[in-house]
This record gives C-alpha cells, structure tokens and sequence, in this order.
C-alpha cells in the first residue's frame, strides 16, 4: 500500500508511526508533515488544501490511499474533489464527504442531525442576523452560564462560554455581525452542560464501525484547568469513568444511531467519527462531534491500538469492518505536550530543542517542529507530545513527566498535573 498523509501535527506524526509499523504499507508520505514524520516517511511539501497538487502527487507516486488528519481539508470537501476527477477516483481516501463533514463543519447541522436522531444533547436554537431579536429573547429564558458557538470552523475558537446574560446578548450580537466572518453568520446558542468530558473515537466504513480507545483531553493552559483555552495540553486514556457500563450507553445512544442516521440520510461517511461526549449524571451526551481524530488525544489513543491500522482502513475500504479486529493495549497511555512561553498567546519560534537523544522510556511526537541546519527547531506553539505506557495512568504520567523533564527548549511549559483530576 502506497499510503499518502496528510497534515503536520502531533496526530499526524502519532497516525504515520503507526501507518509505518504495518507490514501493509509499502511507503509513506506526508503532507506537509514535520520534523517528526520525515523520520518515519518522505515529507512533501504540499498544503492539506492544495487539492489539485495532491491530486497530481497522488497519481505521480501511484498513492493507493489517501489519510487525513486536519478538519480543514475534510469540510473542503477532499473525499469528493479526488472522487470527482477521473484520475482519482479510484484512490481510497479514508475521509466522510464534505457533506459527512458538516457534522464538524456546521453545529446547526450537527444539531439538527442528532435532533433527528434522538442522540442527547444539550438543548438548542440557531440565531442569524435576521433574527437576532428572537435569539436576544430566547437568552433570556435560558440560565447562566450561555453557550454561543458560531455555526463554522473557526480553529476551535468558535465557542463562547459567558457568565451573565448582558455579555451573552452583547456576544451574540458580535458573533451575527462577523466576529467569526462567516462562520458566525449562524450562532447555535445551547443549554450549558455540567459533567467532566470525554473523547470518543470510531471509524466507520459506513455501515459498521469499530470503537477505538477513549481518552480525555487537557484543554486549559494553567494547572487545574485555568487559563486560556489550548489546543489540548495533555491526553490520558483509558478514561477511569469511561466503564464498560457506561461506553455500553454511549454506543448505544449515540454512536449506533449516529452511523445509522448517516446511512439513513445517504451520507457518505467512511472515515472517523471523534464525539466530544460529556457525563452528565452517569449518562452521556454529545457536546459536539468532529470528523477526524483528536489532537493530543491520538496520541494517547495511537500508543493503546494494538491492532493495524492499515487493515482497518482497509476493511474502511471493502466495507467489511465488521470482519475486522481492534485489539486495546491493557495499559493506560498519556501525552503531555511541551509548548513554548506565551502559547496561545504570541511566541517565539525557531528555538534549538535539546536532549531528544536521552528520551529512553516515552514515544514523543512532533507537533510544531522544524530542521534548521540539521537541528530540530520549535516551530509551533505545541512543540512536542510525550508519550509513555503505564499499569495504570498514574504509572505512565510519571514516566511521560520524568522523560518530559530532559528536553530542554527556550520557555518551554507543561502541564504537570496532567490526569490528576480523575
Ligand atoms: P466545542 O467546540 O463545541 O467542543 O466546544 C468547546 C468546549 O466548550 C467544549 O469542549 C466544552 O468544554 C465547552 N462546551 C461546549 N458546549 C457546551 C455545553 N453545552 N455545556 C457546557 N460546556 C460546553
Ligand atoms: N483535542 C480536541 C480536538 O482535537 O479538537
């Protein structure tokens, strides 16, 4: 299998170790990739929404399967761009549809869907310009604290939590008028859920799916969950609250009906389902779905795959994922991501990173590195993602923080109380 991947972060990395440890692939290329992938594959320097480049790369090397990591690319609409070009078109591209998607891409249509579906979540309603007084009104019947999300990608910044109802309206009325450009023309504003969350993670072949191992992301950048929201400081997995009880509720009530109601509807999803799950009283509901994997949690839930991941995108393929093993590491795996000084705020970049060579007991990815002169430099506010087995998650923490502390960068930050919460 000539695979092509597609992305450059720490899940992108996590995703090519593993691609490359299957005796099914033949060779490896990431788009653009980082310092990290080109120790694992041939990085190319194509963007992930460069369509027709990677349409012409894909049939210079004869890719035979294309991967994608980020959002962007799959609410581009990749799955149907390279299915549409008759040089393509038989290239398997392990994605939904850009309508599949939406189910990231738009939070109005992913309301409506699990609306349709019966799958819990938070009450809602969707607002536009034109109605702005209705969504004024609607606040006020609603308690604090107000969720407001704009409809469309905004790089996870999209989703405002305010604490009093003036800020709410205040809000709203920012968000209608462009504040997320287009993507906040629509504003979903939902009920505020109580509950600590949880990941989820499926792929799917579109009729059935194979449930991955679940795991928790750290999203704030200060210790005890304080600070400005991240693209994820941490990952743990297993999740100690995530019992077979309770993941028996969540295929139950989500997960089957969702891939049901995609079939349903005649989506075409064949790719990954991320559901951002929160435990409300012991029952689980849905907070928001994505259509790609988590970033840092693959990471965590990469180093807990047993089985190959290349088979499984293969039974994504012929559609018999049903007929396809996952097997779970029994140890519990974490990441804790080194970030640079000022992350997620302004940084410095290009700072020489030392000490890698010492790492003996972790896996570390690549998130935002680069080569400069034969050295590898940061190059992005998540640098790196240590990564360490563990009997249980207190055992692997402590080895990802004691092997975190050898690598050395101008400013760099971790958060050392990683899965001390649970
Ligand atoms: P989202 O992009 O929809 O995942 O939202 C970002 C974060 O906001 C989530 O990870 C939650 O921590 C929080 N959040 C979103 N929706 C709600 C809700 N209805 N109730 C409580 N917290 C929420
Ligand atoms: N870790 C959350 C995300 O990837 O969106």
């Amino acid at each position: 299998m000539r695979i092509l991947l597609l992305g450059s972060g720490g899940r992108e990395h996590a995703l090519a170790w593993k691609i490359s440890q299957s005796p099914r692939t033949e060779c490896l290329f990431i788009a653009p990739g980082n310092a990290g992938t080109a120790q694992l594959g041939t990085n190319v320097d194509i963007g992930v929404n460069d369509f027709e480049r990677l349409k012409d790369f894909a049939v210079e090397e004869k890719i035979d399967m294309v991967v994608v990591g980020p959002e962007d690319p799959l609410v581009n609409g990749i799955k149907d761009s390279f299915r549409s070009d008759a040089r393509t078109a038989e290239i398997a591209v392990i994605a939904p549809s850009g309508k599949g998607a939406l189910l990231e891409g738009s939070k109005d249509f992913a309301k409506a869907f699990m609306s349709r579906h019966g799958i819990p979540t938070a009450q809602y309603r969707t607002f536009n310009k034109a109605t702005l007084s209705e969504g004024l009104s609607f606040l006020e019947t609603l308690k604090p604290p107000y969720v407001l999300k704009a409809d469309g990608l905004c790089a996870g910044k999209g989703v405002l939590i305010v604490p009093t109802l003036k800020e709410a309206q205040t809000e709203l009325q920012q968000m209608l008028d462009g504040m997320f450009g287009h993507a906040s023309e629509n504003v979903v504003i939902e009920e505020f859920l109580t509950g600590i969350e949880c990941s989820v993670f499926v792929l799917t072949d579109g009729k059935n799916y194979r449930i991955l191992p679940e795991a928790k992301d750290y999203k704030r950048i200060g210790e005890h969950d304080t600070g400005l929201n991240t693209g994820g400081m941490g990952s743990i997995s297993p999740v100690p609250f995530a019992t077979e009880t309770w993941m028996q509720k969540v295929e139950d009530r989500i997960i089957r009906p969702t891939i049901n109601g995609l079939a349903e509807e005649e989506i075409d999803y064949q790719g990954f389902i991320f559901f951002g799950l929160i435990n409300v009283e012991g029952n689980p509901m849905v907070i928001e779905y994505n259509c790609r994997m988590g970033d840092p949690e693959t990471e965590s839930v990469m180093l807990r795959l047993k089985s190959d991941l290349v088979d499984l995108f293969e039974g994504v393929v012929s559609e018999d994922l049903d007929r396809r093993e996952v097997v779970f590491d029994d140890r519990a795996a974490v990441c804790v991501m080194l970030v640079s000084g000022g992350y997620p705020q302004q940084y410095a970049k290009g700072y020489p990173i030392e000490g890698l060579d010492d790492i003996k007991d972790a896996i570390v990815f690549h998130s935002g590195t680069a080569v400069r002169d034969g050295a590898i430099v940061t190059a992005g506010g998540r640098v790196l993602a240590v990564c360490a087995y563990g009997k249980d998650k207190d055992e692997a923490l402590k080895t990802a923080f004691k092997e975190a502390r050898k690598i050395h960068f101008t400013d760099s930050y971790f958060r050392s109380d990683i899965g001390q919460d649970l």
